[in-house]
């Protein structure tokens, strides 16, 4: 961690035992279980260390957040499509003078004096240092030091801490507390191209020849259902080029990954000869990311190559945008990619969450010494990331904030998409969740247990994406279904153990359990039918010819899926915009109220935890959520709105 130095925390010094919360305290967050990497160790801390403290301050209307987005996303809303300016957002959210007041009256007479207190910009953060012994006697707690049995890594926790009842409704939550460490994964997987090697098809004038080899395929609509292609996605789903109207899309990659423009040249030259050698993303870099070339593997390169090379053949001539997000050292997670896009979400000279995003300047590590980017990009009409977690990696209160950050983003007229995950009922590597509702973030090898939704597509205000495959000797063609994809990958699907079933999908939820209740029970997932579903949509995920390395490879995930989606909306966008309207912004509302939009898909499920996982069935499944994109009739769906 950067937030404080180990050496000066550790030391001789007496032990002591936190009081018992007095009576008008209340547990404001608490750790069900240890998380199996970290181990507490058994040394006394130095209570005069300090300690940086952060308190996130609850927001004003959150509450009313749903009714905001769905008044300027509901196809039957007068207010379609007038999305809020980011100022009305932040002035609409911030918190309440009163709050403010409320809690530093707390710190004050808790001894944290007023000229300790620092305000973030955006006034949802109060940030002041505290020694140990003021840090146990504010929250209640005692403080441990935690090791990392992988990498040796410390961390200071508490297991729980409490605050007065009377101010619990301003705090979301405070750190450092309770909260570990969670790495981003990304969601995509490579196999080698079994017996023919793909070999690259020299084009004059576009790519080095001599590297490149004559290829062996041909690719066609006749083999899509071996080597997926950008024509193979237009016959899928029915759409053709871009066009240069205004629009915008974003494709969001964190660092060390990164594409190759040799990469994307190579791609250009076999499937899709019109898009130029040396045509790339707009790059925004956020937070001192690089566009690295110094290491290059299918891990570097990959998923920035795949996301990229697909984003760019199917909304081209149309630009897209790259948010390369976060330095080579800290590495960066989503809210550091939601501060650049909001000023008012981030702080200024810090306010993450250290725990789980990096903190820039980032004064210990090495990393990027600069200020974190707050508020600084414009935020595209779409936005799509190949990158999740477990649910279970984070906090529930944290998921809640960030998510809440969508719903925003959706009221300034953003479509947010995120691939539902690669491992069907699973987790990331497949891994599945000991304890009921996952609680606690401890996961076992995948062979048993209780499913594990992805975050953040469980999230309501995101459009989580799923994965289908071309059938075996499928014919392609927009009236032929695909099937959930069960080629290397498993598209993730099931319910969230922590958001509840917003309106929008309450009755496509209702009518899968009328119909096709699954058999598991409650110890495999919420079947309580209150709990939010997901993916929304899907499109393909299978078998994506894709330059990577140098190399034609095939490439599957919710990773292709996601970015896919993505451009059909962009074209969709285009055409709005041809037509003088806004851009689509939040889309689920509108997708669930027109499920003929979609080719419904019925046949394939995604397995995980050791079961057969859940079916696609007719109507919308936590599979493929409402199936396919069909674009002429969502085209005419969204053209028909305001
Ligand atoms: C906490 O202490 C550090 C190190 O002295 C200092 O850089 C920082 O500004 C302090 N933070 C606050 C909120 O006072
Ligand atoms: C799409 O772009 C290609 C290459 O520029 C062009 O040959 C083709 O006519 C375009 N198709 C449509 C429908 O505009
Ligand atoms: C594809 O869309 C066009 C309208 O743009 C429509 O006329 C055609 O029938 C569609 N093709 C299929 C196979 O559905
Ligand atoms: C399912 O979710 C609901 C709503 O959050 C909750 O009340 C219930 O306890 C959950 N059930 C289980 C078995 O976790």
């Amino acid at each position: 961690m950067k937030f404080f130095s180990t050496l000066a925390i550790l030391g001789l010094a007496a032990s002591s035992f936190a009081a018992p919360a007095p009576p008008n305290h209340v547990v404001h967050e608490k750790r069900e279980h240890q998380l199996e990497k970290w181990s507490k160790r058994n040394v006394k801390l130095n209570r005069d260390a300090l300690i940086p403290m952060s308190i996130g301050l609850t927001q004003r209307n959150l509450d009313q957040g749903y009714e905001f987005l769905m008044d300027v996303s509901h196809p039957e809303s007068k207010n379609y499509g007038k999305h809020w300016s980011m100022e009305k957002i932040k002035e609409t959210f911030k918190p309440s003078d009163a709050a403010i007041e409320a809690v530093k009256s707390w710190l004050i007479e808790s001894g944290i004096e007023k000229e300790r207190h620092q305000m973030s910009n955006s006034l949802a953060w109060i940030r002041f240092n505290v020694t140990v012994e003021e840090a146990e006697s504010l929250l209640k707690t005692d403080y441990h030091i935690y090791t990392n049995t992988e990498n040796g890594k410390q961390h200071l926790a508490c297991e729980d801490y409490s605050v007065p009842a009377h101010i619990q409704e301003h705090i979301d939550f405070i750190t450092p507390t309770i909260h570990f460490d969670a790495t981003v994964k990304k969601e995509k997987k490579r196999r080698s191209l079994d017996t023919r090697e793909l070999k690259v098809k020299p084009v004059p004038g576009a790519v080095s020849p001599d590297a490149v080899p004559q290829p062996q395929v041909t690719f066609n609509l006749a083999n899509c259902y071996e080597y997926i292609t950008p024509d193979c996605l237009r016959a899928l789903y029915n759409f053709t080029n871009g066009t240069l109207a205004q629009s915008s899309y974003g494709i969001v990659e964190y660092t060390p990954q990164a594409y190759l423009q040799t990469d994307l040249n190579l791609f250009y030259s076999n499937l899709q000869r019109q898009i130029a050698s040396g045509t790339g993303p707009t790059v925004d870099l956020i937070d001192g990311a690089t566009v690295q070339t110094t290491t290059q593997s299918f891990d570097d390169n990959g998923e920035s190559d795949l996301d990229l090379q697909y984003a760019i053949a199917l909304v081209y001539p149309q630009k897209v945008t790259l948010y390369q997000t976060g330095d080579a050292v800290e590495g960066a997670s989503f809210n550091n990619l939601l501060d650049a896009l909001d000023a008012s979400y981030c702080t200024s000279g810090g306010g993450d969450d250290a725990t789980y995003d990096a903190i820039y300047p980032d004064t210990a590590s090495g990393g990027y010494k600069g200020a974190a980017n707050c508020g600084t990009i414009t935020p595209a009409s779409v936005i799509s990331t190949s990158y999740g977690y477990n649910e279970a990696d984070l906090p529930a209160a944290y998921e809640v904030r960030q998510c809440n950050e969508y719903m925003k983003l959706g009221l300034a007229g953003v479509s947010v998409l995120y691939s539902s995950g690669d491992y069907g009922v699973a987790g990331n590597s497949g891994q599945c969740c000991t304890a009921a509702k996952c609680a606690g973030g401890t996961y076992n090898s995948g062979s048993s247990g209780t499913f594990n939704p992805s975050f953040p597509g469980t999230c309501p205000y995101v459009t989580s994406v799923g994965a289908t495959q071309v059938k075996p000797n499928g014919l392609v063609t927009a009236t032929n279904p695909e099937e959930a994809c069960e080629t290397v990958i498993y598209s993730g699907g099931g319910f969230s153990n922590v958001f509840a079933i917003p309106s929008y999908q309450a009755s496509a939820v209702a009518t899968y359990f009328t119909s096709h209740k699954p058999t598991y029970t409650a110890t495999q997932y919420n079947n309580s039918q209150t709990v939010r579903g997901y993916p929304d949509v899907s499109a393909n995920g299978a078998n994506y010819v894709v330059a990577v390395d140098g190399a034609l490879s095939l490439v599957y995930g919710t990773s292709a899926s996601s970015p896919v989606f993505g451009a059909i909306v962009t074209l969709i966008n285009e055409q709005r915009v041809a037509a003088g309207k806004s851009a689509v912004g939040f889309l689920n509302p509108t997708l669930y109220a027109n499920p003929g939009a979609f080719t419904d898909i019925i046949t394939g499920g995604n397995q995980g935890c050791g079961t057969s996982g859940f079916t696609a069935v007719a109507g919308w499944d936590p599979v493929t959520g409402l199936g396919t994109p069909n674009y002429p009739a969502l085209l005419s769906v969204f053209l028909a709105l305001a």
